[in-house]
């Protein structure tokens, strides 16, 4: 899939096939988020593959909006460690590696979500305890991922009121 294709057509993918995504797709959307900007290049970046169902399964017990994690074939949680970027600029570079894995699933034919953590104090440290993060390491999201079972058709959010010319 052409670049802009893939940009323009990705949307959230909430139902899955059930088809489980194999180690090489797995893989390239890994090699996907560390291809991502990072701030001075630090990469401070985690990646936490989850295919275990009963893990899957645990984690919409604490976070409300993560039910597709039930049908998912794998989560991959995606952290900063804090040592490495000290500043805020880590959400911003995960950030980065988290919108690249999504466009990247779609391009793959694959279906994604991005669940919110951080800056959900209680979300994070039920991650964490879930997980066995460290205390440097901060969770900043959950991107679920499976083959898709629903269809959604490309947004058109173009909007020039949000388009400044020059200057405000
Ligand atoms: C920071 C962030 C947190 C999000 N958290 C959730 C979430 O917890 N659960 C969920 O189903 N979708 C979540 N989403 C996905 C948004 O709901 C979705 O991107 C938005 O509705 C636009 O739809 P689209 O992705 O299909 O274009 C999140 C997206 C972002 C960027």
């Amino acid at each position: 899939m052409e670049a802009m294709e893939a940009i323009m057509t990705r949307r959230s993918i909430r139902r899955y096939t059930g088809e489980q995504v194999s180690p090489e797709l797995e893989r390239k959307l890994l090699e996907a988020g560390m291809a991502a900007p990072s701030a001075s290049n630090r990469q401070p970046w985690h990646f936490i593959v989850v295919r275990s169902r009963e893990t899957l399964d645990r984690i919409p017990e604490y976070h409300r909006y993560s039910k597709m994690l039930r049908e998912a074939s794998l989560a991959v949680v995606v952290c900063g460690d804090n040592k490495v970027q000290t500043t805020d600029f880590w959400a911003q570079d995960c950030s980065a590696a988290t919108e690249n894995m999504l466009v990247a699933a779609n391009a793959l034919g694959l279906g994604a979500v991005w669940l919110g953590v951080h800056p959900k104090e209680e979300t994070v440290s039920k991650t964490r305890a879930l997980l066995g993060i460290p205390g440097h390491v901060t969770p900043l999201c959950i991107v679920s991922v499976g083959y898709p079972a629903e269809e959604k058709p490309p947004g058109n959010r173009y909007d020039e009121s949000r388009v400044h010319g020059e200057k405000w």
